[in-house]
């Protein structure tokens, strides 16, 4: 994705944003050169004096998560809360427009129309700068799915997932958006499966299944003549359901003969398929969920892409409800990847499920009656009487 100098307010600059210069370019207030990475909170007050308004940065020039991550973990637990309802909106936003696109060329698919791969990268180059702006609030986003809406969430969840793992493994910036563009469209020859093998309630004849399975090579052929794809974006799409042990398919291939996209997306794809609902199955909580993909390492899973992802997603995801063990309810603010256990958290409810003076705890240090306090269970907030689409409410 090109970049280009874009002027933003100061209260919009982040800490991953490229920031080129600041003023307005007026005597009274010059343009000065900064030409410098923000990677705290801090540096914002450190480069940006109290009163400047314009500020230019680089779109696109967003520094890679690992050296972002040492801000996540250092902030205030009220302060997390606070980030996450402010960077709430325009999550949603984008989310929104991903679910759009995604409705889009899934009909067009469908209706055998010419896929527009070009409105792709936008949408993905959106989602890569929500994440990095506010990792915690466009991940709950994900956990909003809409039980008739599953084609099209799971689209859009694949690509946020791989996006998260593949900053998480060090991915520069034009790789992520190849790997958003092969998570996004990972399915896309779904829609030349017949709707009766694609819809069928009961479980597939063997015969039917093979139909089925034909949608990773279905897929590579709509793509294969959309110009200027990279050849790592279809190998993505071909290649997700492979398996680490050579048990997946089409190919059969094992190990690190799967191309990195394929693996990331076969993790990011069986996650958010377990935790959805389905006409045929619940939804398994996030924690059982990456409990059993534990269990497949090393046959289904790249064991180092997945160890990855289960300390960057956490057991317990932010914008998920979790009961502590002295009984209280809570939402998840940020996860704690060293202490899963001990995620900032903020208390919604008693253990009645009275709505109680909400307070933001840090579990990794707080300490109630002098002990420890960790998430016990991990309830389906449905089950609990609990509308997560009022999300916002709860952080504010
Ligand atoms: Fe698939």
């Amino acid at each position: 994705m090109a970049t280009e100098i874009i002027t933003i307010e100061k209260k919009d600059v982040k800490p991953g944003m490229f920031v080129q210069r600041y003023g307005a370019g007026t005597f009274q207030d010059p343009l000065v050169e900064v030409g410098k990475y923000i990677e705290s909170y801090d540096d914002i007050a450190k480069y940006l004096p109290d009163d400047t308004q314009k500020v230019e940065i680089i779109s696109g020039r967003i520094l890679p998560s690992k050296d972002y991550a040492c801000e996540k973990g250092s902030l205030s637990v009220e302060q997390v809360a606070r980030n996450m309802a402010e960077a709430l909106p325009e999550a949603r936003r984008v989310h929104e427009e991903a679910l759009n696109y995604a409705r889009k060329f899934i009909e067009d698919v469908r209706q055998g129309k010419t896929v527009a791969v070009e409105e792709a990268a936008p949408i993905v180059g959106e989602v890569i700068d929500s994440l990095t702006t506010n990792e915690p609030a466009a991940l709950t986003l994900a956990f909003l799915k809409r039980y008739d809406e599953y084609t099209y969430t799971h689209s859009i969840n694949v690509n946020l997932y791989s996006l998260l793992l593949g900053k998480a493994l060090g991915l520069q910036r034009e790789e992520l958006e190849m790997l958003g563009i092969a998570a996004l469209f990972h399915d896309v020859g779904k829609g030349r499966i017949p709707n009766k093998v694609l819809n069928k309630p009961g479980k597939l004849t063997d015969s039917e299944y093979e139909v089925m399975k034909s949608h990773s090579r279905k897929g590579l052929e709509v793509l294969k003549g959309v110009e200027g794809l990279d050849r790592a974006v279809l190998r993505g799409v071909l290649e997700h359901h492979e398996r680490f042990d050579g048990n997946g398919y089409p190919g059969g291939i094992k190990g690190d003969d799967i191309h990195p996209f394929g693996r990331i997306i076969a993790i990011s794809d069986v996650y958010d398929a377990l935790t959805s609902v389905r006409v045929y199955k619940k939804a398994v909580s996030p924690a059982k969920t990456l409990s059993l993909m534990y269990k497949w390492k090393g046959t289904d899973f790249d064991p180092a892409y997945l160890n990855r992802f289960i300390r960057v997603m956490g057991i317990y995801p932010p914008g998920t409800i979790v009961q502590l063990d002295d009984l209280r309810f809570a939402l998840v603010l940020e996860t704690n990847e060293t202490k899963p256990r001990h995620p900032k958290v903020k208390v919604l409810f008693n253990s009645k499920m009275q709505p109680v003076h909400s307070e933001c705890l840090d579990l990794a240090t707080y300490k109630k009656d002098g002990q420890d306090v960790q998430v016990m269970r991990q309830p389906d907030p449905q089950s609990l009487g609990v509308d997560m689409q009022q999300l916002s409410r709860f952080l504010v």
